[in-house]
């Protein structure tokens, strides 16, 4: 049992990953909440230097060093738009240390087993979980980055006896797993690990572009549910609560996600084996459009008395969030009601436009989620959708088997002028084309954001 000062720290910085999480609830307190988590992560880590006759110092010292310079370098060169990647990197190698972690204990479990008082079989049992279940985690998060990095296809992977293959996997999984507790040996837990990456690569292989990032989502819950059993092996309360508070928070984001998107987790993750859920083509469309300049833009935005704007992942991209406050600012100026419309699931990441328009400073206020604002339409004069595509496309409702059919959608098409700022015909995430580029009430401004923002800023100053 360590001392009292160990356990009233521990019990202190578990109560700061509780107000962190709370914390980052809310763009106002988000920054101090992650920071509150980040200082008591760094006591949690520092705490067994002062307490445990540690082996291997220098070692653990330079192990530590590596994986900091890591981690600030990886977060300081990472884009916004590459945040879901770099999540499911450090998230995978959270997974593969815990299971690793439990190899080492189950080696000086396995000597003690027969003994009465040695290990009980449920630690045992959370041994032989966190050895496996840390493993498909990793293995899963790896296959998740290359996908996204575009290192492979980001299409569902499929082969012809996947699923027979992945179910002989997963039975033998759970064997190894039994005999990790009757008849314990190291080779089991080996074999055991090995199976668990095996499983990890099949169960993200099958899975769409579109959906990767819900199941990163997913293997950080299982990476904190594998800390958390972790944590019970090793008797470390701080891994035992901070594990169960990502494995929660992991599995209500999936959820939440999957919910956005309007599918279920089971069809995200094995739609593709039934021969659903599949990215569309990605061709761009050669149908006419009706395109515009930026003065004409202009005029439109300039006499309308109502403006909803649609941002996107590709705001992200051109770094145009701060022109394109500039020009809702100056058209609020002349007596326009403009807000920014944001759906769950617009760019890459959850929050990823309530982050982008916070970093250009846009009032909170003016950011209204989906359900919110999808009434307003109907009394809008311009939408203004800024690279975004998916979150507004028609197809959501109309095109059963395409693969965002179901996602709920801002209802833009409902506003009397729908202008598209894009740089060609190619279409969004999902691959798919949008009936409503062609709609005779839309009108395409092309080119990257932050170049037509700028112009268009300008012409709306000259009116
Ligand atoms: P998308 O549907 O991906 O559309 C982005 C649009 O931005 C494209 O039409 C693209 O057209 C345009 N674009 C790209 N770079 C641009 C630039 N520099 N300047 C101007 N336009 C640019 O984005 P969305 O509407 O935000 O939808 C998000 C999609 O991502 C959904 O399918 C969602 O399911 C998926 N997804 C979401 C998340 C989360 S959690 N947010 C995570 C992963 C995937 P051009 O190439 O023609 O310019």
């Amino acid at each position: 049992m360590p001392p009292t000062w160990v356990q009233l720290t521990y019990l202190a910085c578990a109560v700061c990953f509780i107000l962190s999480l709370k914390g980052l609830a809310g763009p106002k307190t988000a920054r101090a909440g992650n920071l509150l988590g980040a200082a008591a992560a760094v006591v949690a880590v520092a705490v067994p230097f002062f307490y445990l006759e540690l082996d291997h110092v220098p070692l653990i010292l330079v192990a530590i060093a590596l994986g900091s310079a890591a981690g600030v370098l990886g977060a300081q060169k990472v884009q916004m738009t590459q945040m879901p990647q770099m999540v499911a990197l450090f998230n995978g190698v959270g997974g593969g240390a815990a299971s690793l972690v439990a190899l080492l204990e189950l080696h000086e479990m396995v000597p003690h087993a027969d003994s009465a008082f040695g290990p009980g079989w449920f630690t045992f049992a959370a041994t032989a979980f966190t050895i496996l279940v840390g493993a498909v985690s990793f293995a899963g998060s790896v296959v998740t980055f290359a996908k996204l990095q575009e290192l492979m296809t980001s299409r569902p992977v499929v082969f012809p006896g996947l699923p027979v293959v992945f179910g002989v996997l997963l039975l033998a999984s759970v064997v190894l797993s039994v005999l990790t507790v009757t008849d314990p040996t190291m080779w089991i837990g080996i074999v055991l690990a090995l199976l668990g990456l095996a499983v990890g690569v099949l169960l993200v292989l099958p899975v769409g572009g579109a959906d990767v990032p819900i199941v990163i989502s997913l293997l950080n819950a299982f990476t904190g549910l594998t800390v958390a059993a972790g944590g019970y092996v090793l008797g470390n309360v701080v891994l035992l609560v901070a594990g169960t508070l990502v494995g929660s928070a992991g599995t209500f984001l999936t959820l939440l996600m999957a919910g956005a998107m309007g599918r279920s987790v089971a069809n995200i993750l094995f739609g593709a084996l039934k021969g659903g859920s599949t990215l569309g083509a990605g061709v761009a469309s050669d149908r006419p459009v009706r395109s515009a300049g930026p003065e004409d833009v202009a005029i439109l935005l300039g006499y309308a008395e109502r403006v909803i704007i649609v941002p996107g992942y590709g705001l992200a991209v051109a770094q145009a969030q701060h022109t394109l406050r500039e020009l809702v600012d100056v058209l609020a100026a002349r007596g326009t009601k403009v807000d920014y419309a944001i759906h769950p699931v617009a760019g890459r990441m959850p929050g990823h436009m309530n982050v982008l328009l916070a970093e250009a400073q846009v009032p909170y206020e003016q950011l209204v989620e989906m359900d919110d604002i999808n009434g307003e339409f109907k009394h809008t004069d311009v939408v203004l959708v800024v690279g975004a595509n998916d979150v507004v496309n028609p197809a959501a409702k109309t095109t059963p088997g395409a693969p965002i059919y179901g996602m709920p959608i801002l209802d833009a098409d409902e506003a009397k002028q729908i202008v598209f700022m894009k740089r060609s015909m190619r279409p969004g995430f999902a691959g798919i084309e949008n009936e409503l580029l062609f709609d005779p009430k839309t009108t395409l401004l092309f080119g990257d954001a932050k170049d037509s923002l700028g112009k268009l800023l300008s012409a709306v100053k000259g009116l």
